[in-house]
């Protein structure tokens, strides 16, 4: 019995073997690829992000492929696509950001823009693993404006987050300023930070504007109104 199923396994192994060196032979043209067995099995009739179906000559018609040629099946996305969400607590980080990047729309994002992320320790730790991976070289550990950048070079340094300046910044503000950058000092950081994100951060530089605290205590009762 185990002999039998032995000299089976033989068998099907040459078999193998023939199909494969069978399936190696491509005629002379070098980018041609070979005999297929059951092509659709590698080229699934599904349509593929990114795959320009007109460079497939061999399994469909010349005529189909130079039809196809420079027609890639992924396109932008239509103007005011918003990302799906399947967390609706976060579905609102995709929405579009309503100010723009004027003095108006910093003024307003300053008045109307508040941080939907609660200020917790466990977010203000997660805004500091932010901050320490994109911030700290220029702002500094603590927010001073005495990163390595500016040590090390000629490099303008940026005021302190809990000095004169920017103690008062309120929220809208800071998001607004990751935003778009600040001046020709700092660069925007939209593209490397999600809103999400932008927003942890925002409550790791309050925590610094509050000298390294949660809450700001009594020097909070006597700030300016509206802010
Ligand atoms: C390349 C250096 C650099 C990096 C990186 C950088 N900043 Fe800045 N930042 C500056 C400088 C310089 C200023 C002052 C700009 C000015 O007022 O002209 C500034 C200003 C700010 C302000 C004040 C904005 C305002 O409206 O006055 C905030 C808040 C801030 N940065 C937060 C951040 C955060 C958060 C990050 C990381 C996500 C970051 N910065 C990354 C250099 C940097």
């Amino acid at each position: 019995m185990s002999k039998r199923t032995h000299s089976h396994g033989i068998a099907l192994g040459s078999m193998l073997a023939t199909v494969m060196l069978l399936a190696s032979c491509g005629g002379g043209d070098k980018n041609s690829p070979g005999v297929e067995y059951m092509p659709d099995m590698y080229r699934g009739p599904a349509v593929e992000a990114y795959v320009d179906y007109g460079q497939d000559p061999y399994t469909r018609s010349e005529e189909l492929a130079v039809s196809q040629r420079e027609r890639p099946s992924a396109r932008q996305p239509v103007a005011g696509t918003i990302p799906f969400s399947s967390d609706p607590a976060k579905a609102g980080f995709n929405m579009p950001y309503p100010y723009p990047n004027t003095v108006e729309g910093y003024e307003a994002a300053g008045v109307s823009l508040k941080d939907p992320i609660a200020m917790t320790e466990a977010n203000v730790e997660k805004g500091k693993v932010i901050f320490m991976k994109f911030c700290q070289a220029c702002h500094g550990e603590q927010g001073m404006g005495d990163g390595p950048v500016v040590n090390n070079g000629n490099y303008p340094a940026p005021p302190a987050y809990d000095g004169a300046q920017l103690k008062d910044l309120p929220e809208g503000k800071i998001f607004h300023s990751i935003t778009y950058g600040k001046n020709i000092a700092m660069g925007a950081h939209a593209s490397q930070l999600n809103k999400e994100e932008r927003w942890l951060v925002t409550r790791y530089v309050q925590f610094l504007q509050n000298g390294g605290k949660m809450e700001r205590g009594p020097v909070a009762a006597v700030a300016p109104a509206g802010n």
